[in-house]
């Protein structure tokens, strides 16, 4: 059960981070995703990793509250794990219209308005306003971006001074990785698996991550990379 927070300054709190005006341009985007299959898989398989990425998140940025923003968030698992253990209003964005109307069927259901808000548009389109953001995390999507570099550049001014991102891929630890791959494997669908782990959270996928970074000019970044985490850039904006 989501936490229902009914407090002012939380609602305010969105209403002034985000845009979320009729310029956002959604689009089902040149993406293979289904969004009912995606949402099945995370309802189910991925269920476990969602609070124990948004734990590692929080402890890794030490952010407690204020504003966050889930992009590419898909039905938004990760960023209502964020929203459970943190005092966060979370703003939700995602290309797919389909993939909006999940997680606003979810913001509905638990009664989440005061405290969170979905919209449908590119990463790369979305209005936010500068220096507004405390904490912008992605699992998962930044693989699907055009342009990543200006993506990043694009969020990094949305950031408030002593904010942070996080924003790669991965499946928690090596337990619940296993766990995934065990189901996969299930399906007969290891290998295919497999070799999606590998091509996204990879060695090659690292080193590209760290040269969109460099050319991004963003220079206060790490990047947290290993089996079991998968493939993280962990970036601050300076006070
Ligand atoms: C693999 S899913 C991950 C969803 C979610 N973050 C999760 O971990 O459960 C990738 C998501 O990124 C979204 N996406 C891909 N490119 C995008 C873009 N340029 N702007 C916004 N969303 C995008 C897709 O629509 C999809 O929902």
């Amino acid at each position: 059960m989501l936490p229902m927070v009914d407090s002012q300054p939380v609602r305010a709190r969105i209403a002034l981070f985000l845009v979320f005006e009729a310029t956002a341009t959604g689009r089902e985007a040149a993406m293979t995703i289904n969004a009912q299959e995606f949402n099945q898989l995370a309802k189910t398989v991925f269920a476990p990793i969602y609070p124990v990425i948004a734990r590692q998140i929080l402890e890794t940025t030490g952010i407690q509250g204020g504003c966050c923003l889930d992009v590419g968030c898909g039905a938004g698992d990760l960023g209502f794990a964020v929203l459970q253990q943190a005092d966060l209003a979370v703003g939700f964005v995602d290309a797919s219209a389909e993939m909006v109307a999940l997680v606003q069927h979810t913001i509905d259901a638990h009664e989440l308005q005061q405290r969170c808000q979905a919209v449908c548009s590119d990463v790369s389109q979305l209005e936010v306003a500068a220096n507004s953001v405390d904490l912008i995390v992605s699992r998962g999507s930044v693989f699907f971006w055009d342009q990543p570099q200006q993506v990043f550049k694009h969020l990094f001014q949305a950031l408030k001074p002593g904010g942070w991102m996080y924003i790669g891929g991965g499946f928690g630890n090596r337990q619940l990785l296993d766990q995934v791959i065990a189901d996969f494997k299930a399906r007969g669908e290891e290998e295919r698996f497999r070799a999606r782990i590998q091509r996204n959270l990879g060695t090659a996928s690292r080193q590209q991550l760290d040269t969109i970074l460099k050319k991004s000019g963003i220079r206060d970044y790490f990047i947290r990379h290993d089996e079991s985490i998968g493939l993280w850039a962990v970036i601050h904006k300076d006070t």
